[in-house]
């Protein structure tokens, strides 16, 4: 393994912790493994943070039963977490996935709420943050993300007074009226609290888990801040992430990019128009409803597939859990009977690719598209959203873009949509294929420059910055 570090070195005045690493496992022929750095936008955005600080980066690899010692890649320590085949089960897939996912995602599907999953739970987080404490330097900061994790904080905090926690929350944060079905929400609560800044996507999101507290466990509060007993203070705000915007503009730029994007044109028969669909295969993402809609526009006459394809890339997800499955075989039933009614030879009405691509790929696709179909039932922000507008520098291109996306708040000359009216989003994607030039212009330069200017290094920079403040007086 490159760069084996001991784990008695391992010492950092900055510890970011999250349920996985930011880095992916390659296993070579010879049996050799090395490891990739993930594409996320939450590395990029913490790589300069991290080389300023000597930063650590502690989290699960991502299969289990694996005992790696913390080992150095690409600049970055990176610690990681052994989580037994039981815990995957539990804790991941269980609580954090058959559990809190549906629930802080509108209950699309329906939580499952079992005491051992809770249990699990409850020793992984204790695991992460005994780990934590022992990383961290004196008076150290740590950013602890996601509704993986949402103990860590306040386990940390009686491990280690003495040092800063942040905690930053990438999903929805659900409605009261649902929150209040967890049997353990006033531990989730209290847990969340032991940090110092709590970070949502959406304002609504904090204001929401403000009252939350200020009710539930009778905490004062004013604005943003809760006053906790013992005279502490912490404060929940809004701070929606955003992508390495430059950075994806360069590679949609590079002439290798346009050529390969001309050849996915190509690849699909040269249509009038390419939509495309890119997510997790994940019940969140209004998979379902999009194809729908757009079977429904063939099937009825409306457009045919000389106007238009789709693309959808459909990268499989958390595949040991029942709702995903249930969802992979529907999505594949659906594309099937779509092309077998729609489709022609050499020409199926939507390519559907399971694969995982690398960023260049990816970007070739935005810029292969002339509408980009982002239609989730619920999502706390949606990344590709933002993506497919900062690889689009020609200013062409059409968003379409759901409601209840995070992004929607940001991104107001998209053509928004309710997923879940078929008839509304046929609409709106006759429209957006068929918008003139000068519309689609108009919309993407005002879109291109609201990310340009609150892009993720903004967005980190801004959370940590917060972090230190002292707060305001009353
Ligand atoms: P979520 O975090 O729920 O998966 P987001 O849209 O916020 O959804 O982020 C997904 C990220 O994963 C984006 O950066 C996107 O480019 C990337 N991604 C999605 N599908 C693929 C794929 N097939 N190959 C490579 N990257 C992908
Ligand atoms: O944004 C939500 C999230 O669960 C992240 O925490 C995670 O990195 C990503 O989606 C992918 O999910 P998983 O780690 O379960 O594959």
């Amino acid at each position: 393994m490159p760069g084996q570090v001991s784990a008695a070195s391992r010492h950092s005045s900055f510890v970011v912790v999250a349920n996985r690493l930011p880095v992916d496992r390659v296993n070579h022929a010879d049996g050799s493994i090395t490891w990739r750095t993930s594409p996320g936008g939450l590395v990029t955005a913490l790589k300069p943070v991290m080389r300023e600080n000597d930063g650590a980066w502690i989290g699960w690899p991502g299969s289990p039963d694996e005992k790696l010692e913390p080992f150095d890649e690409k600049g970055m320590a990176l610690i990681p977490v052994t989580l037994s085949a039981q815990e995957v089960e539990e804790y991941y897939e269980g609580f954090s996935n058959g559990t809190l996912w549906p629930l802080y995602h509108d209950v699309i599907v329906a939580p499952e709420f079992h005491r051992e999953w809770w249990d699990a739970y409850v020793e992984v987080n204790a695991r992460f943050a005994e780990l934590t404490a022992d990383v961290a330097d004196k008076g150290a900061t740590a950013w602890v993300h996601d509704y993986q994790l949402q103990l860590v904080p306040a386990m940390l905090r009686q491990l280690r007074p003495d040092i800063k926690i942040g905690f930053f929350l990438h999903i929805p944060f659900p409605p009261t009226e649902l929150f209040l079905q967890v049997p353990w929400r006033r531990q989730l609560l209290e847990g969340l609290l032991g940090a110092d800044l709590i970070g949502f996507q959406r304002p609504g999101a904090a204001a929401n888990f403000v009252r939350l507290v200020r009710h539930k466990l009778g905490y004062k509060t004013h604005r943003d801040r809760i006053y906790l007993p013992g005279g502490r203070t912490a404060r929940a705000a809004s701070y929606p992430i955003s992508i390495d915007a430059d950075g994806l503009e360069a590679l949609a730029r590079k002439p290798e990019t346009i050529a390969r994007a001309e050849e996915i044109r190509a690849g699909v028969g040269r249509p009038a128009r390419v939509l495309l669909g890119v997510d997790r295969l994940d019940y969140t993402k209004g998979i379902r409803q999009r194809l729908r809609a757009f079977g429904e526009l063939l099937r009825d006459g409306q457009c045919d597939v000389d106007e238009a394809v789709f693309i959808q890339v459909a990268t499989p997800s958390r595949e040991r859990v029942e709702q995903y499955r249930v969802l992979r075989n529907e999505i594949d039933r659906l594309v099937g009977r779509i092309n077998g009614e729609q489709g022609r030879i050499g020409r199926p009405a939507i390519q559907y690719l399971h694969s995982s691509f690398p960023r260049s790929e990816m970007a070739a696709l935005f810029t292969a598209a002339d509408v980009m179909v982002v239609t989730p039932l619920r999502d706390g922000m949606n990344l590709v959203a933002k993506e497919y507008v900062s690889c689009r520098y020609d200013n062409k291109g059409a968003l379409v873009l759901s409601e209840f996306a995070g992004a929607a708040d940001e991104l107001k000359q998209a053509f928004t949509v309710n997923p879940y009216d078929i008839n509304g989003l046929k609409e709106t994607l006759l429209t957006a294929m068929r918008a003139d030039e000068r519309d689609l212009g108009r919309r993407m330069r005002a879109m291109r420059r609201y990310i340009r200017e609150h892009d993720v290094n903004r967005w980190a920079r801004g959370f940590l910055a917060d972090l230190h403040k002292e707060p305001p007086p009353d």
